[in-house]
């Protein structure tokens, strides 16, 4: 959901209160009290924006300076991709942000026939800026932008460069063809590091006066794998369901085997034990994880684990082949006992060596 989203949702809920003054007390804690909290805390300015510091600083420097290239940002989900490209436009166009700003994403209609109704409408419009200022055109989420379509916004980039940029977002950068890639500085984001997600969801937390311990904010970085996004809805999940964010209550609401489980499984395999690692498995299967969810879990867990180099790519292997066969529809328990047996035979061929 787009910032000016937000907007209209507030303003729409302002406009079903009168205002009289303890109503606009009420409807302004009612509407951030409604709002999930990636959208309360969606950085405004490139300050609040976490991670990947030197692009951001270089996109920071060129909303100062105006004349910013065409841009796409490329990475995976919930590193601040929108977020960022919104900034950037809010920098840059200040009160005008309204009239010279075009948000199209994968909910809008981004055949060719809006890139060449739309989008050139908007490109050929009058819009009075300051010198150095642009109109901007985000594509959010290019990448799910039809071949045809992204052909048609060739031309359009080029013959309205003097009044007009573009900035786009995607998860894959392959997805967005090579002329496009060509004409844009392509910006690349990572995963954010645990520490990051960390930092962010502990002044939340404070924010937000949510009850936590700190095995509860470790954990709910475990399951977001460095998705800030999953972070927050999973830490918002939690303190909605129970008094306290503590690891047990994280697992249940995300529905993730619980990792302590799993490494007490791969310990197991480390030391030969095949009985032990099965009961764990069988456990997990018969509370109904699904085979995707415990391999993914599996790996997610062996990354941490601190045991010998060797012996921790031997399982990886033995990991990632058992995903292959999981992804093209073998997930059997018996794959996952298979998966077991490997590693044990791998381990006590290691220690033999
Ligand atoms: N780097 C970050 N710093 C602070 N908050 C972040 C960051 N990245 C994401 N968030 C939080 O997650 C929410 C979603 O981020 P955003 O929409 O920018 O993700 P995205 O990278 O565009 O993901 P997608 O690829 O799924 O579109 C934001 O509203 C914000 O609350
Ligand atoms: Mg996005």
């Amino acid at each position: 959901m787009g910032d000016t989203d937000v907007e209209m949702e507030i303003i729409s809920s302002d406009i079903q209160h009168p205002s009289t003054s303890t109503n606009t007390v009420l409807s302004t804690a009612k509407k951030t009290h409604n709002l999930p909290w990636i959208e309360k805390y969606r950085p405004q300015s490139f300050e609040d924006i976490v991670g990947n510091e030197d692009t951001i600083q270089r996109l920071s420097i060129f909303s100062k300076k105006g004349n910013v290239p065409n841009i796409i940002v490329a990475g995976p989900p919930g590193v601040g991709k929108t977020t960022t490209i919104l900034c950037l436009a809010r920098i840059l166009l200040g009160p005008s942000f309204k009239d010279a700003v075009l948000e199209l994403n994968a909910s809008n209609d981004r055949g060719i026939d809006v890139v060449r109704n739309k989008v050139k409408m908007f490109a050929q419009q009058k819009v009075t800026l300051p010198p150095g200022r642009h109109k901007i055109i985000i594509l959010d989420e290019v990448d799910s932008m039809t071949d045809g379509a992204q052909q048609a916004l060739r031309r359009t980039m080029e013959i309205y460069s003097n009044t007009t940029r573009f900035a786009l977002a995607c998860n894959y950068s392959e997805k967005v063809i090579e002329p496009i890639q060509s004409r844009c500085a392509v910006l690349r984001y990572s995963k954010l590091t645990d520490a990051q997600v960390l930092a962010r969801i502990i002044q939340i937390c404070q924010k937000e006066q949510v009850n936590y311990t700190e095995d509860g904010l470790e954990s709910i970085v475990f399951t977001a794998q460095g998705d800030m996004r999953q972070a927050l809805n999973n830490l918002q999940s939690t303190h909605n369901g129970f008094e306290i964010v503590n690891s047990e209550n994280v697992f249940k609401v995300c529905d993730e085997p619980h990792p302590m489980l799993i490494k007490n499984m791969l310990k197991s395999c480390l030391s030969g034990d095949i009985r032990s690692a099965y009961k764990v498995i069988e456990h997990l299967w018969n509370l109904g994880y699904a085979a995707e969810d415990i391999i993914k879990n599996i790996f997610k867990v062996i990354k941490t684990m601190d045991i010998e180099e060797s012996i921790k790519l031997a399982f990886i292997k033995e990991i990632g082949i058992t995903h292959l066969r999981i992804a093209d529809g073998l997930c059997s328990l018996m794959q996952m006992s298979g998966l077991l047996a490997r590693m044990c035979s791998q381990a006590k061929s290691q220690q033999i060596d």
